[in-house]
Order: structure tokens, then C-alpha cells, then sequence
């Protein structure tokens, strides 16, 4: 028996909050009948429908992508620009969803899964999960800088901050003030506010030029090219959960 949230996140129709929501609001029948009760345990046999459909006992599946700049990380888009679903072949039958986001002009991994509970964890700052970014911004920026970021900064009255921050390249345009080069500088978050490297570097007085998540938990693009995809090994999902377990406070 599994609670009945639970169950329709894992369904792929939404994040497991959302469900509980869908559950108050009345939208939800067990067996023809509506359950508001967010304790409620259904089993495999129950009949489970949101608004009226039956739902999809879908197998969890787990994907990696390298989303290239220009795309966005939804299932679809109001002004119809590309989005992740775009990039996957056709014959990947189950409803993926990205796991958080990555900016229109952000490259890097980003995961696809229809595993709602499984998004949660991931996404939840509870879990703190790595989430490691390698920014190119314009200037030379100082170790003391970065000094700042990692005690964090307010910004729209939110305090946003990194656990590691280090630069991996900088150089100075010959010739110039120092500050007219541009510096390579790789950033390690647990939080995963809207925008929040380019809002840690604008604070700074530096614009964020490219930028690119490598790495996400255990799991690294290697090398995989802009705009493929691969599934995760079951060895890296469970991977995956036993760092969220273990990172948990
Ligand atoms: N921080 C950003 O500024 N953008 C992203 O896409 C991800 C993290």
C-alpha cells in the first residue's frame, strides 16, 4: 500500500505537492469515489483517476540531456520555442518532465524522468544536492569576490549563496585595464533559485556571458554532445537517492 500522493506523482502526472493539492481540491477518485483525505493508502489494485483519466501505471524512467542554449526546460512553451521534449526521439513512449530548470540560455545537464517523487527529492533544497556550474563572465574576478558569494548575498530580498566557488581561468586583454577580460569561475550550489548564478555574479557588478551545469549529485556530462540524451544506469539512480538520503539534515 502506498499513499495515495505518492502514487500519483510517481505516475508521471505531477510532483507529489501538486498532488496533494489535486487530492484537497477534490480531484482525485479512488474506486469512482473522491478522496480528500491526503492520508489515504491505495494499492496496486485500486483504481486511481485525476480529473476523470485513469492513470498510467508507466514504468520510471531516468534521462540525461545536454541541453544546448536556445531551449527550454519545459514540456511546453506558450510562445512555442523549442523545449527539452523536443530534443528526444519518438520512440521514448513515457511523459518526461525536466527535473528544475536551466535557463533558455543555459547549456548543460539537465535530467528528464516521469518519476514526480523522485523530482521532488532532487529539487528540494532539504537535499542538497551539487549542482556545479562553470560560468564565463566579463572581468578579472578576485578570489576575495568569490569569498562573498560562498557567504552569500541578498538579492530580491533572497539570500543566495554557494558552497564552493573557484576560478578555473582568467585572463587579462593585453593592453587594457585589468578589468577587461574575462574570467572562467566554477560554482558549486545547493539552493536552485531562479537565475541564481547570473543574479550572485550581476550583485558582484560582473554579467554572466555563458553559462553551463557540469555536473548535477554523482552524475557529470562527460561526454556527451549538445542536444543528446543517454538513459541513467540503474546503478546512478540509486546512486543518486543514497547521496539525497545521505545529504538530508
Ligand atoms: N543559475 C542561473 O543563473 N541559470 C541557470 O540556468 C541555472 C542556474
Amino acid at each position: 500500500m502506498e499513499r495515495l500522493q505518492k502514487v500519483i506523482a510517481k505516475s508521471g502526472v505531477t510532483s507529489r505537492r501538486k498532488a496533494e493539492n489535486y487530492i484537497l481540491e477534490g480531484r482525485v477518485k479512488v474506486n469512482g469515489k473522491i478522496v480528500t483525505e491526503l492520508g489515504t493508502k491505495v494499492s496496486s489494485s485500486d483504481r486511481v483517476e485525476v480529473d476523470q483519466v485513469e492513470l498510467e501505471k508507466e514504468e520510471p524512467v531516468y534521462y540525461m540531456l545536454h541541453k544546448p542554449r536556445g531551449v527550454i526546460s519545459a514540456v511546453k512553451d506558450d510562445k512555442d520555442r523549442k523545449v527539452v521534449t523536443d530534443l528526444l526521439s519518438d520512440e521514448i513512449e513515457e511523459r518526461l518532465f525536466p527535473v528544475g530548470r536551466l535557463d533558455y540560455d543555459t547549456s548543460g545537464l539537465i535530467l528528464l524522468t516521469n518519476d514526480g517523487e523522485f523530482t521532488q527529492r532532487l529539487i528540494h533544497p532539504k537535499y542538497q544536492m551539487d549542482k556545479v556550474y562553470v560560468a564565463k563572465i566579463n572581468g578579472i574576478i578576485e578570489k576575495e569576490e568569490l569569498t562573498k558569494l560562498k557567504k552569500g548575498i541578498v538579492d530580491q530580498g533572497e539570500r543566495l549563496k554557494c558552497v564552493k566557488a573557484r576560478i578555473l581561468n582568467s585572463n587579462v586583454k593585453k593592453g587594457k585595464e585589468s578589468k577587461e577580460g574575462k574570467s572562467i569561475v566554477e560554482l558549486t550550489l545547493h539552493q536552485g533559485k531562479n537565475r541564481q548564478v547570473r543574479r550572485m555574479f550581476e550583485a558582484l557588478g560582473y554579467r554572466v556571458e555563458k553559462l553551463r551545469r557540469e555536473r548535477f549529485g554523482n552524475l557529470s556530462l562527460g561526454n556527451l554532445p549538445t542536444g543528446e540524451y543517454r538513459k541513467l544506469t540503474p546503478h546512478e539512480v540509486k546512486q543518486l537517492i543514497a547521496l539525497s538520503n545521505q545529504n538530508v539534515k
